[in-house]
């Protein structure tokens, strides 16, 4: 696991910009894994501007995003899918049978998490996944207590997930309850990672991860200790607790 250690958020979003910017260049038929949340929007408003400055396209790259809200259909405002349509693909020129999300109306989930895992296996495998991290070490919605070898399943959001996303809704009481997410074993199946990381809510997480050198289930992050190739780009906030 190699830190990249930056000021700030605006710097985050940078240096994630400048590896996904080289590997795309390097290989336009990339496979992307994407995240949603805050994290990560700052990353898409450069790429953004790159395919609009004619500096980057998207259209042989396909992409896979980690999760989606159980019960939230696409053209939902909080949907995962409407999210990355409003930060990305609305405005660069991935084609649109080239991204793919679970869908969290699915009426068999469990088939659905099946044809996922299956789609990103056709597809050759994830190269670059982007991920943030929840407050509690949450990636995707791999909570505390997922096991290093899950695959795409059905999670229940533990209240402090819930409470963190909640600034999205208009009220607390909507946030579902469940998700649909790539598991812990997915994500390490990834040919190369970015965690990134800004802000003092993610303080205490990034400072357990440091404490750490293998997989604690505590903190699923952690599980990123047992993959080679793995940047986390996190500000000076996000590292405030930790010691170097
Ligand atoms: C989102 C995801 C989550 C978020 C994490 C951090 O697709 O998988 O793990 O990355 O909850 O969220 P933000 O970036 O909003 O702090």
């Amino acid at each position: 696991m190699r830190l990249i250690r930056v000021k700030d958020y605006a710097a985050m979003s940078d240096e994630a910009f400048a590896i996904v910017y080289e590997r795309m260049s390097t290989n336009p038929r990339l496979t992307l894994g994407l995240a949603t949340g805050s994290t990560p929007v700052g990353l898409y408003e450069r790429l953004v501007s790159a395919y609009r400055t004619g500096k980057l396209s998207f259209r042989e790259a396909r992409s896979f995003n980690l999760d989606e809200y159980v019960g939230l259909a696409p053209d939902h405002p909080q949907s995962y899918a409407y999210f990355m349509r409003e930060h990305l693909f609305d405005h660069v020129d991935l084609p649109a049978g080239r991204w793919d999300i679970p869908s969290g109306i699915a009426p068999d989930l469990a088939e659905e998490c099946a044809r996922y895992e299956a789609a990103i296996e056709a597809a050759g495998g994830i190269d670059l996944q982007v991920l943030g991290i929840g407050p509690n070490g949450h990636i995707g919605f791999n909570e505390p207590g997922t096991s290093l070898d899950s695959r795409t399943h059905v999670v229940e959001l533990t209240e402090s997930t819930r409470r963190a996303n909640a600034r999205f809704f208009d009220r607390p009481e909507e946030v579902p309850t469940h998700a649909i997410t790539m598991g812990l074993g997915t994500i390490l199946r990834a040919r190369e990672i970015i965690l990134l990381a800004s802000g003092e809510s993610k303080a205490e997480a990034m400072a357990r991860l440091f404490s750490l050198n293998d997989f604690d289930p505590e903190l699923p992050a952690s599980s990123l200790h047992r993959h080679p190739e793995v940047w986390v780009i996190a500000d000076e906030a996000a590292l405030s607790r930790v010691r170097v």
